[in-house]
């Protein structure tokens, strides 16, 4: 997070400028990284979370940069909890312009393959992953009508777009997300509220780098066409690129930020090694 400091001012002039934009999960990790990129380009931000320290804390960056946050505690898989959050947002900023679906995920200890998947982890990656993306659109879209338009950015998974070993719910999820993506782009692009989902592949988060074995770490590299792994920057920047104007004429698409893990041959890393010299 340090480099994030170093770039660019928060810009009343910037590219979301005017903007109000909403990030569940903004307390860490991907949620945090957009947060403060979206503020430096003028948005003012409210950073959604159910740890209200971390929400805090992604406010206090924002703040300290000069940009306006206001934390909000929220459990996305609670419906009054979503729509108190939309309330917030709009009660302090006047409109809601953005709002990233981003909490998501599920439990990869018991979310195992088909014949071992715990069932009622199948329930709550729904609530955690379906539900919560359909009611913070549920609540957001009116809002969006209201201020002559507005950006719903869902945060997916490559695991919507290949079959895994593992985490059989995580995949069904994030596919239903990219689904959910389609429908709210086709259903609300005439009142220009367009709905975009990304695709992240492996981004080191502080949470994985600190958990992740350093082995592990390397093969995720090898997958990659590119030679690094994902920053959590590198789905923030994508995330402000779809808040903004810039992407006025893209809707109900599906961008995959992922190094290249999902267009490269799983042959590809041995065949490297056949190349002459
Ligand atoms: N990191 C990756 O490699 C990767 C890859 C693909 C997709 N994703 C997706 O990115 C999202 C997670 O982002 P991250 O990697 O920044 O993870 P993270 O664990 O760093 O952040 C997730 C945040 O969500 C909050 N949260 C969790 N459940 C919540 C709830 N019910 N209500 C409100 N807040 C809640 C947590 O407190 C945390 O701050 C998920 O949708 C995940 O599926 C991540």
């Amino acid at each position: 997070m340090e480099h994030l400091r170093e770039t660019e001012e928060p810009n009343s002039g910037g590219r979301l400028a005017g903007k109000v934009a909403v990030i569940t999960g903004a307390g860490s990790g991907i949620g945090r990284a957009a947060a403060v990129l979206m503020s430096r380009q003028g948005a003012r931000v409210v950073v959604a979370d159910y740890d209200a320290g971390g929400a805090r804390g992604t406010a206090g960056l924002v703040a300290a940069a000069g940009g306006r946050a206001l934390p909000v505690t929220v459990d996305v898989t609670d419906e009054g909890s979503v729509a108190g959050m939309v309330d917030a947002a709009v009660g302090e900023f006047g409109a809601l312009h953005v709002l990233c679906n981003h909490v998501g995920g599920t439990d990869p200890r018991k979310d195992l393959d088909l014949l071992r998947m715990d069932m009622d982890e199948f329930g709550r990656a729904v609530d955690r992953n379906v539900r919560s993306t359909l009611w913070g659109a549920r609540y957001a879209v009116p809002h969006m009508i209201r201020a002559g338009g507005g950006s719903i950015i869902n945060t997916a998974s490559v695991a919507a777009l290949v079959g895994d070993v593992l985490q059989t719910s995580y995949g069904a999820v994030k596919a239903a997300v990219v689904s959910i993506t389609k429908s709210v782009a086709v259903q609300y692009g005439p009142q220009n509220v367009r709905c975009n989902a990304i695709a992240p592949g492996a981004v080191m988060t502080p949470a994985l780098e600190k958990n992740l074995p350093e082995d592990v770490i390397e093969a995720l590299k090898r997958g990659n066409a590119l030679p690094y792994l994902g920053a959590p920057e590198d789905i923030g920047h994508t995330m402000v690129f779809l808040a903004s104007d810039e992407s006025r004429y893209l809707t109900g698409q599906l961008l995959v930020v992922d190094g290249g893990m999902t267009m490269q041959s799983s042959a590809a890393p041995g065949r490297r090694a056949m190349l002459p010299g």
